[in-house]
């Protein structure tokens, strides 16, 4: 088996995903990314842009030098076992994006120090605009730059404390959900008003890619852009100040706060 640079257990939905963003925004070539999966009837298809595919995951480790881990939680401990004998602490970088597993529960099961990364995305990553939070240890500078590096071109990162690993996954995984339901809502409004509800839907999420583009490109405050479309007595303030009387913030904080409590209590 020739070199691969990036191998990614796990050919799944984020998996894949990760796999087709890095060769769309041209951070690596196809033939430079080996993805494993069991069954890999289910992503044969893939071949056919180049990547290659392996059931075999010691030898898709030995080939690479960044290792991405992308299965269920409860597959970890098994794709650990397996990979473990070839891991090498001079080249490999181990990143994991599961879901709930710290970076020491990962390192106990290393006989030698191994570079480990954690990244939460979310699945914008299909479409370059994953907000991916990072968090690292046993890493060095150089190895947790060529990480970040990889996600940058898959959307915007944040490296963080690994103690806020799981609001980082309510935030950005679960909020990718929190937002469809708001695109939604409004899309129902809008309906109500007169639109049919793919008119209703197209301005909803232009509307909503218009506001977060106004924050992120002038770096602008929510709170300012609002005062700007509400004039005094007008229909806007109107309409807002009725939703946060039916408690919209509220919902939406104790949301997550409701969804921060659930992963601290889901058990593996
Ligand atoms: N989806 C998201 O938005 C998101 C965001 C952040 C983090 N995550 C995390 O990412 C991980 C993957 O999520 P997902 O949604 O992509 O799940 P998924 O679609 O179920 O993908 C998991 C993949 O792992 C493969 N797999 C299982 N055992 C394996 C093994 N021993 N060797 C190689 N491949 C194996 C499975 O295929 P076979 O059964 O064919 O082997 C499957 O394709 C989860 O831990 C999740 O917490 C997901």
């Amino acid at each position: 088996m020739a070199s691969a640079k990036i191998a990614i257990i796990g050919g799944g939905n984020l998996g894949v995903a990760i796999a087709q963003g890095l060769v769309a925004a041209k951070q690596a070539k196809a033939s430079d990314i080996l993805i494993t999966r069991r069954n890999l009837s289910k992503i044969q298809e893939l071949t056919k842009a180049g990547f290659r595919l392996s059931s075999n995951n010691p030898e898709a480790v030995a080939g690479s030098r960044i290792v991405l881990l992308c299965v269920q939680p409860k597959q970890l401990v098994g794709v650990l076992d397996e990979i473990m004998p070839v891991l090498d602490s001079k080249k490999h970088v181990l990143v994991s994006t599961i879901t709930g597993i710290s970076i020491s529960e990962i390192a106990s099961h290393m006989k030698q120090p191994i570079a480990i990364v954690r990244a939460m995305p979310n699945t914008a990553v299909a479409v370059g605009q994953s907000m991916t939070c990072i968090c690292a240890q046993n890493t060095s500078g150089r190895q947790l730059k060529s990480v970040q590096a990889l996600f940058n071109a898959l959307g915007k990162t944040l490296i963080i404390e690994e103690r806020l690993m799981k609001a980082a996954t309510v935030l950005a995984a679960s909020g990718i959900a929190f937002f469809m339901r708001y695109v939604r809502a409004a899309t129902q409004g809008g309906i109500q008003l007169g639109f049919d509800s793919e008119e209703a839907q197209l301005i909803a999420i232009q509307t909503a890619k218009g506001g977060a583009s106004l924050l992120l490109e002038l770096e602008s405050h929510p709170e300012m852009e609002i005062d700007r479309v509400t004039t005094p007595e007008g229909c806007t303030i109107s309409g807002l100040n009725e939703m946060e009387h039916q408690g919209f913030s509220s919902a939406l904080i104790k949301g997550i706060i409701s969804s921060f409590e659930k992963i601290n209590n889901i058990r593996k």
